[in-house]
């Protein structure tokens, strides 16, 4: 279909491409949904491989040990060193649902005090908040989050208008799972801390896409998948929990970790369990800053989006953006609404008739298109969904806007 400009060099194209291959994506395939759960790389896979023979020749080996044990080690310091986090305050957890039990089930909440999130937040997370709303009577007061807000303050502005004397715990997202719109984590911590709540952090989608300075923002918990961006094995995932909490908070799963030790292994997964996915965790991030996570991935992820979001405005009639442009409010995901039309029944032809894997979801009542791009996708793939996406809206337009029109 259309040739377009692309604004990289050959070369760049090549680099990429080679880059492609070493994953197991299937060829054919236009991966663009990442967001929901990513592709580890050959070599990570490989590593966590080779580590798995090790320890089934002697399954003792998978309970720390000489090997496992400094590699799982390792890679805490790792995830640490990048989200700006001590490794003491940080527990290696299965996914982002585990982390944000550690403050919703442990911080003891005062009965008539309140709980302030978005409209936004991820259902599951938005549900464990409510079930302890239940039980130790608080209650849970949600924003709307404006969709697409102008400027960070915005967001700041919608937190503060709703923000009381009897907030005690304020939970956000880094990166908004529904649009992709980045939030302004530093201030909204300060804003949180000036009303004397606890910033519990949602950062799912945020570590591997955006730069993360837990300590420097002053979080108090942040919880993030790194099966997402960081393209880590799946079931792994942190919690950074800071100082006050170290020692005092009980874990959600009690075990060995009821011992008040100021560390935060105390809130790793707990009990027997594989300890090679977690060593993978470290194997993804060598892999990434191998290539260079800051001086090439995120520039060239950043191009796409751009491209993207550039290539929906000019060529599809009737999109409407939904998240904001510029790296400071959003990152690698892209969301777009196109008012009337049917986005899950295009979601499923896509699959079904491009092998093109995006999204759709709800952000503020209306439901967008979530498109992931991500170091393993090309500018070509994005010409792929934008021209599929062009001709599936002029020759399915009956079954699409069927009565919404
Ligand atoms: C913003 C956000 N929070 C939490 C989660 C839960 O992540 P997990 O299923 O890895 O626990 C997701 C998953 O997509 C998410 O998007």
């Amino acid at each position: 279909m259309a040739a377009r400009d692309k604004p990289i060099s050959e070369e760049e194209r090549v680099f990429w491409a080679d880059i492609r291959r070493q994953f197991y994506l299937e060829d054919g395939v236009t991966f663009l949904q990442g967001g929901s759960v990513g592709p580890s790389a050959k070599p990570v896979i490989e590593q966590v491989v080779e580590w798995l023979r090790h320890v089934e020749a002697n399954p003792l080996r998978n309970q720390g040990g000489k090997v496992m044990g400094p590699l799982v080690e390792a890679a805490r310091e790792k995830v640490a060193r990048f989200t700006g986090a001590s490794p003491g305050n940080v527990a290696l957890v299965l996914n982002t649902t585990m982390g944000m039990n550690v403050p919703a089930r442990g911080l003891p909440l005062q009965p008539g005090g309140e709980v302030l999130m978005s409209d936004q937040e991820y259902p599951s997370v938005q549900r464990m908040w409510e079930h302890m709303s239940k039980t130790q009577h608080v209650l849970i007061r949600k924003i709307p989050l404006p969709t697409p807000p102008e400027s960070p303050g915005e967001i700041v502005e919608a937190f503060a208008a709703q923000i009381t004397s009897r907030t005690q715990v304020m939970v956000f997202s880094h990166v908004y799972c529904t649009t992709g719109l980045v939030a302004p984590v530093r201030e909204l911590t300060a804003l949180a801390h000036d009303h004397g709540a606890v910033a519990v952090v949602d950062g799912a989608h945020a570590v591997g896409m955006v730069p993360v300075d837990i300590e420097a923002w002053g979080c108090d918990f942040y919880a993030s998948s790194t099966h997402k961006w960081l393209l880590a094995p799946k079931g792994t995932g942190i919690v950074y929990v800071a100082d006050p909490y170290l020692s005092s908070l009980p874990a959600p799963i009690l075990g060995y970790n009821t011992a008040p030790i100021s560390h935060a292994r105390r809130f790793d997964v707990t009990g027997t369990h594989d300890t090679t996915h977690f060593a993978g965790l470290g194997a993804a991030i060598d892999f990434q800053q191998g290539i260079g996570w800051e001086d090439r991935i995120r520039p060239y992820c950043l191009g796409l989006a751009r491209y993207l979001r550039e290539l929906v405005e000019a060529e599809i009639d009737g999109a409407r953006m939904t998240v904001p442009p510029g790296p400071e409010m959003s990152g690698f995901l892209t969301s777009f609404a196109i008012d009337g039309c049917d986005l899950g029944k295009i979601v499923q032809i896509m699959w079904k008739e491009y092998r093109i894997q995006i999204a759709a979801t709800g952000a503020g009542g209306q439901p967008v298109f979530r498109i992931s791009t991500h170091f393993y996708d090309s500018y070509e793939d994005i010409d792929r969904f934008v021209d599929a996406l062009k001709t599936v809206l002029a020759t399915r337009r009956d079954e699409l806007f069927e009565g919404r029109e």
